[in-house]
This record gives structure tokens, sequence and C-alpha cells, in this order.
């Protein structure tokens, strides 16, 4: 069955069961052995990736991120749900699945420590059933780019904790996969390794038609790189859109007026097009902050209407200013609320 999508996930849901050992009670000397808890890592997770798509995915620690990638890589089953490459279920045909998928998963335990890089790329090559002249060529070709070409007949155990990081990378593309899962790829990497990754990334997924799945908490990474965003906490994804409207979601709408004085903010809430405003100070000066609607002629009409307003009382207007809005103020907005 061919899709539009090369990853597709359906209200997934998968919840860890650990086991706490309580100790003795003192005063009954009565023992419990355990208490299992619950830890729902996914919660009804939806989304899908195009071919020539980069998705992000961004949440807090133990928001279930890695859990996500696992589960499409086949690494952990989900309870309910399911999960598509390639129009393959995960779950019937792994074999199938692991042969498109390539990952790099957080931490640096993926290559073998006594082999070299080179040895590395070979062995997973071969599993991956990548052999001969295409092997060899493209082993060379990955050490290049990333900047380990030196390392080449190097013993992992004796390389940064980076430079593993890269080679994580590296074996991850050794087979050319159609899907890339990169948790965390750039998290230890000198600014001109990450950089190369980005671009390395982008071209493959523009160029090749590949799907790439990347977590991330550097939102600079996220901001440039990904084409859509999932902003993912407590095992629910709380936003999902291509990467500017996530960023209009929260942007655009608000404006700051430096004033003289403080404005009486109940009349400016009736005009029309107008959702909040409130007083604030800036270092000691008087700040107010309008919140608008996005509509372009009705967010115009409420700010012209907000300036006459605030002429009508007397207020002397410094400046004003739209407030600009990073990826990172939308992510706290959208995880800090408990
Ligand atoms: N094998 C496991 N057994 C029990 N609980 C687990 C297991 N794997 C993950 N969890 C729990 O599931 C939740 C999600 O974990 P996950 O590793 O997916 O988070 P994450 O978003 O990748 O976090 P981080 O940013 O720290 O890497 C956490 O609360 C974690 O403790
Ligand atoms: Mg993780």
């Amino acid at each position: 069955m061919s899709s539009e999508y090369l990853v597709e996930i359906d209200h997934v849901n998968k919840t860890f069961f650990t086991r706490h050992v309580l100790q003795r009670d003192e005063d009954t000397g009565k023992r419990h052995f355990y208490r299992v808890k619950a830890c729902q890592a996914a919660h009804n997770i939806a989304f899908n990736i195009r071919p020539g798509e980069i998705f992000g995915l961004l949440g807090p620690n133990g928001a279930g991120k890695t859990t996500t990638v696992k589960m499409v890589s086949g690494l952990v089953r989900p309870d309910s749900g399911t999960v598509y490459v390639d129009g393959l279920d995960v779950d019937k045909k792994r074999l199938d699945v692991l042969e498109r998928v390539g990952v790099v998963l957080e931490g640096t335990r993926t290559s073998i420590w006594p082999l070299t890089p080179l040895e590395n790329l070979t062995y997973y090559g071969n599993l991956k059933n990548v052999k001969g002249r295409t092997l060899r060529k493209r082993a060379h070709e990955l050490l290049d780019f990333i900047g380990l070409k030196e390392k080449t007949n190097i013993q992992v155990r004796r390389l940064s904790r980076g430079q593993k990081q890269k080679l994580a990378i590296c074996i991850a593309l050794i087979a050319d996969p159609t899907v890339v899962l990169l948790d965390e790829p750039t998290t230890g990497l000198d600014v001109q390794s990450s950089r190369n990754i980005k671009d390395k990334v982008t071209e493959m997924t523009r160029e090749h038609g590949k799907s790439v799945l990347v977590t991330t908490h550097d939102m600079h990474v996220a901001q440039e790189l990904c084409d859509r965003i999932g902003i993912i906490n407590k095992g629910e994804l709380v936003a999902c859109k291509p990467t500017e409207e996530l960023l209009e979601l929260f942007s655009d709408q608000v404006f700051e007026f430096h004033l003289d004085r403080r404005a009486m903010v109940e009349p400016l809430e009736t005009i029309p097009g107008v959702r909040e405003a409130a007083m604030d100070d800036d270092d000691g000066a008087p700040l107010l902050r309008v919140t608008v609607e996005p509509e372009a002629e009705v967010r115009s009409a409420a700010l012209y209407a907000t300036v006459d307003a605030l002429g009508a009382q007397g207020l002397l207007l410094h400046s004003m200013a739209q407030r600009q809005q990073t990826l990172e103020d939308v992510f706290l907005n959208l995880t800090t609320t408990d």
C-alpha cells in the first residue's frame, strides 16, 4: 500500500511499569516488597512525516521523545496504536522496517568500542546488506564528511565523546536509509560539527527525499532544521505545526508600548480586536502589553484604536514594538503550565 507519508504514527500509547522496592515497616515489621508505578511515556501520539521532510520533536526531560523514536524504529512496542514506516507496519514487518531505518539513539553506546570507526561501519554495513566497493566508498565518504578521517583506524574507545557521537551518525547513515531517526544528534558536538550535520541532514532530506525525525533540546537546531515541529510534554503532543506557524502561534499578536505613565487598561480591553491589555514595567519604565487578534485587518484596526485611546488618556508614547518570539518562548509557553 503506497502512502504519501514515510512515517505514520497513529494514536500510539505506551506505559512503562517500574517496580519500586519498599523498605520494611519499622513499627509493624511488615514488609512490602514492591509497588508497581506506571509512567505513561506516550499518550495518543499521532503525527506523520512526508518524504523530504524534517520533523522535530521537542520536549522537556522525560517527555517521551526517545520512547517515540524507539517506537518508530521497533525497539519499543506500543501498547496500542500503529506505527508505519514506508507503508509497513513496524510491529508486523520489523526486519523490513529495520532495513529502511537509520537511528542514532541518545548517548554514545551504538558503536563497538574495541573496533575502529571503519570496522564499525563495515560491520554495520554488512548487517544491513551493504557490501564491497559501495560499502567501502560510503564508509570513507561518511568519515570524511563528518571529520573523522584521521581516526579511521583508531579504536573507538580512544575517541572523544563528540567523536563517538559523530561515528554513531555515520553508522545510522551507512545503509543509506529512507527514514533517519536522530535522537539528540548534536548534543556534545562543537559548533562546526553541528553545522556540518545540520547541512548533511538538510541535503539528504531535500535531495534524496528521505524523512527525518529529530529530537533536540537545542532550539536553534530545531528552528533552523525542522519543517515541522511537535512539542511533547508528559507523553502528550501539545502542539504539532509547521515551524513558522508554531512561531506565529504566539508572536505577531503581542505589541508593547513604552509610555510615560501607567495607562488605564479597562477601556483598551473594550476595543474590538484587542484580546488583552496589561501594564507591566520594563526596568522601572511603564510598559503596556496589548494582545490583538491575528487577522491582519482586525489587528490593524485594533492597533489604530489603541494608539488613539492612549492619546485620549493624555499619555506620551515613547515607542511601540512587536514582541519577537523565539521557539524557546513558544516551547516554555506550552510546557510550563502544570
Ligand atoms: N525502559 C523504561 N522503563 C521504565 N520507564 C521508562 C523506560 N524508558 C522510559 N521510561 C520513562 O518514560 C518517560 C519518557 O522517557 P523518554 O526517555 O522517552 O524521555 P525523553 O523525552 O527522551 O527525555 P530526555 O530529554 O531526558 O531524553 C520517562 O518518565 C522515563 O522515566
Ligand atoms: Mg531522550
